[in-house]
């Protein structure tokens, strides 16, 4: 990581990172939500910015605390993530999309907060939000490189990575970055296991603290950028 780091090879890109968990409103105080701490997606922003990217992250209620090395763009739901995502993309040399963004928001949101009735249940309207890295991958530019990540909860090593595969080109990115998350163990845990699968059939495996997988996935990134 400190040879990377030193060796600046991001010098003069931009790169666009989304990190976190967005939220999606119930009500004035209710919210549909998920674990995700930002940890990664903030390891690989300030990676980036260490390597001399211009870096933007774009921040959906991070558990820990962003680098001051980047600029910070603060984002709830979805909505607001995908809007600027979108906005950001254009001009952008590389997109890493690290957030776990909600793939479902309530079909109405009530202005007021929601009230029981008797013993009745509550059933929810949800309906599917707008892929953002489906949606990037779209609009990608030649030499533009976009990066997906995926927490599989298959057990198995080989059907995960297939079912990553599949994942990697239905959304059209890159690279897709796959946590094993069996058991739970990777959401706020400062290590990672990722395999990196590339658009080329490419696979990398990589387990540590996250400030060095991040580095491993800027190398595979450079690779492509310098492929191109
Ligand atoms: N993602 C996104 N917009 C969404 C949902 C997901 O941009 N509405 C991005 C995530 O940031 C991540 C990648 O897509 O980089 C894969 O997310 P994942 O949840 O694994 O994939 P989904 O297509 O949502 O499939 P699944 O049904 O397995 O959740
Ligand atoms: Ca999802």
């Amino acid at each position: 990581a400190a040879a990377s780091a030193a060796r600046r090879d991001l010098a003069g890109c931009r790169v666009v990172v989304s990190a976190g968990g967005t939220r999606e409103a119930l009500d004035p105080v209710r919210f549909l939500g998920n674990a995700s701490s930002g940890r990664m997606g903030v390891a690989v922003a300030r990676a980036a910015a260490l390597r001399g990217a211009e870096v933007h992250l774009v921040a959906a209620h991070l558990e820990v605390a962003p680098p001051s090395s980047v600029q910070l763009h603060r984002v709830s739901s979805t909505a607001d993530l995908a809007e600027r995502v979108l906005d950001l993309a254009p001009t952008a040399d590389v997109v890493v999309m690290a957030a776990a963004v909600a793939d479902f928001t309530p079909a109405q949101h009530s202005s007021d907060k929601l009230k029981k009735s008797g013993e009745e249940g509550l059933t929810l309207q949800l309906r599917q939000t707008t892929d953002v890295l489906a949606a990037v991958s779209a609009a990608r530019h030649p030499g533009q490189v976009v990066v997906g990540f995926a927490a599989e909860t298959v057990a198995d090593r080989d059907r995960r990575l297939e079912v990553a595969r599949q994942k990697l080109a239905r959304k059209g990115c890159d690279l897709l970055v796959v946590n094993d998350v069996t058991g739970g163990a990777v959401f706020g845990q400062p290590d990672n296991r990722v395999a990196v699968l590339g658009r080329d059939g490419s696979l990398a495996e990589h387990e540590g603290p996250k400030g060095a997988v991040a580095h491993h996935i800027l190398d595979a990134v450079r690779s492509l950028r310098a492929a191109d």
